[in-house]
This record gives C-alpha cells, structure tokens and sequence, in this order.
C-alpha cells in the first residue's frame, strides 16, 4: 500500500524550533526513520513538506489518485485553514492527524484542529513515534 506522508508549514526548520516541543531532529532525519518504518511494514510511503498552502492543497489532490491511506501533518494551518480541510476532505482512504507535539493541551488557539473531524485516527505529543504510530495504524487498515 502506497502511503502519502504530508508535513505541512514550519517543518522544514524542525530541528531549529524548540526542542522540548519538537525533539531538536531535523525533517530529513524524520523523514528517514518513517521511511525505515514504512519499508518495515511493508508499505511504500512517500514524504513530502511544503510552505505554500496552494502545494499543500495540489499534493492533497494527486494523492487523491494513488495513496491507499494518508498521514497529514498541516503544522499550523491545522488551527484555520479550511483550504486543507476541503483538500482532506476528498479522500475516501484512512486518514491519520499526526502531531509532534501535545496540541491538545498547548495555547488556546492550538486546541482547535480544523481537520479532525476527518481523520480515521489522531495520534498528538509522541514526537516522531507518532508516525510510526500512524503507519502501523494503516498497515492494519489496508
Ligand atoms: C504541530 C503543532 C502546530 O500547532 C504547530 O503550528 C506546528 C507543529 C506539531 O506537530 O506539533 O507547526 O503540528
């Protein structure tokens, strides 16, 4: 099963944001342990991390033809952006909100995910074991 791994704004500096939110690793970094994760469990994940809403939202619609489950990680446009939430919305395969840290219990305004009404599973606060949380979660879906 073909999985799309989707990191939204801000992730890219990862290993430059606080460290005891985000755990000091950089993307690649992340991006290669979910990688090892994946081919572990059978599955062909492909990672991807834009700034720019509107890509966001174009990687959301070609997913739309080949991912047989999605990991989405929109950083902060989790909290407004209805844009992503519509892209998300498409998707008639498991969906997984991953979160590095604990939004559920951080400002006010982070409490709100715009998103989560549409995924299969939420998983928030494990650091990157959340991904591997996430790909274990859809290797058990599919
Ligand atoms: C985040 C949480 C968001 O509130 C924040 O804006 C991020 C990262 C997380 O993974 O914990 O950029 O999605």
């Amino acid at each position: 099963m073909r999985v799309a791994v989707l990191n939204g704004v801000n992730l890219d500096v990862l290993d430059r944001r606080d460290p005891s939110l985000y755990g000091g690793f950089s993307l690649s970094e992340l991006e290669t342990r979910i990688y090892e994760w994946a081919r572990d469990l059978g599955l062909s994940a492909q990672c991807r991390q834009t700034n720019s809403e509107g890509e966001f939202v174009n990687w959301c619609h070609d997913a739309l033809d080949w991912a047989g489950g999605v990991i989405v990680n929109p950083g902060a446009w989790t909290h407004y952006s209805y844009a992503i939430r519509d892209a998300l919305e498409l998707f008639a395969v498991p969906l997984v909100e991953v979160h590095l840290s604990n939004i559920d219990e951080r400002e006010e305004w982070r409490r709100r995910s715009v998103i989560s009404e549409l995924a299969t599973k939420r998983i928030v606060g494990k650091g990157p074991e959340g991904y591997r949380e996430a790909l274990e979660f859809l290797a058990k879906e599919r």
